[in-house]
């Protein structure tokens, strides 16, 4: 079942909004997704700063903003200022003030060099117009020992999810991570339908003196 998905708008959503927040927000969405779980995955300390990039309408912003509590912080970016929208007002109804909601360029988060203990891309790399870009600078925004989680569609069928041939196989996901300066930590296999990855900056091989 690949619906929503057959008419690529801006920044690869479907021209209808609505239907495709409605369906990122749905409830029966946490059978396959297990946010929870995946939560509790990320390891996440009270008072840390975590990125989302192509955060949408915050299905898991906000339970991210929960997971690092007030004195922790979260960036929501996105490409879509209509979704960002929709995660403020959610944000509002919710009373969470540790996000901050990030209109992105596209090929850049535009995040504080330094900044994020983690940044987690949820469902979201094959939608990037740049990926290897954007995963460059978004490596720039990381603390020294600071991760990087792409969950993303496993490329075979599955019962929801994109159509085959827009999913990024999870090797070459690691390339393009690569490049942009991060290793392959570990994988989790929690998730019926994605790989859940992790990746951490590589370090800068020293030259020959
Ligand atoms: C399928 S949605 C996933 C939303 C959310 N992560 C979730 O799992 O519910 C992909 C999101 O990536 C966003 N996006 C696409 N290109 C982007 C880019 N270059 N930078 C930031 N966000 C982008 C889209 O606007 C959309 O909100």
């Amino acid at each position: 079942m690949a619906h929503g998905h057959s008419r690529p708008g801006r920044h690869g959503n479907p021209t209808d909004l609505a239907g495709m927040i409605k369906r990122q927000l749905d409830p029966k969405r946490a059978v396959w997704q297990k946010p929870v779980r995946v939560v509790d995955a990320l390891g996440l300390r009270r008072g840390q700063v975590v990125a989302e990039i192509g955060s949408g309408p915050g299905y898991f912003t906000l339970r991210l903003a929960r997971a690092v509590g007030p004195s922790g912080h979260v960036y929501a970016v996105d490409a879509e200022p209509t979704l960002l929208e929709v995660l403020r007002a959610r944000l509002r109804r919710a009373g969470l003030h540790n996000v901050t909601p990030v209109l992105g360029l596209g090929d850049d988060p535009l995040l504080p060099a330094g900044a994020c203990h983690l940044a987690v891309i949820v469902n979201a790399y094959h939608h990037f117009a740049d990926g290897p870009a954007l995963l460059r600078r978004l490596a720039r925004s990381l603390v020294p020992r600071g991760r990087v989680v792409n969950i993303d569609w496993d490329t075979r069928e599955t019962p929801v999810g994109p159509p085959l041939e827009r999913r990024i196989p999870s090797e070459a996901f690691v390339r393009d991570a690569r490049r942009a300066g991060l290793a392959l930590m570990g994988e989790r296999s929690l998730l019926p339908h994605q790989y859940f990855l992790v990746l951490g900056r590589r370090r800068a091989s020293r030259a020959p003196s």
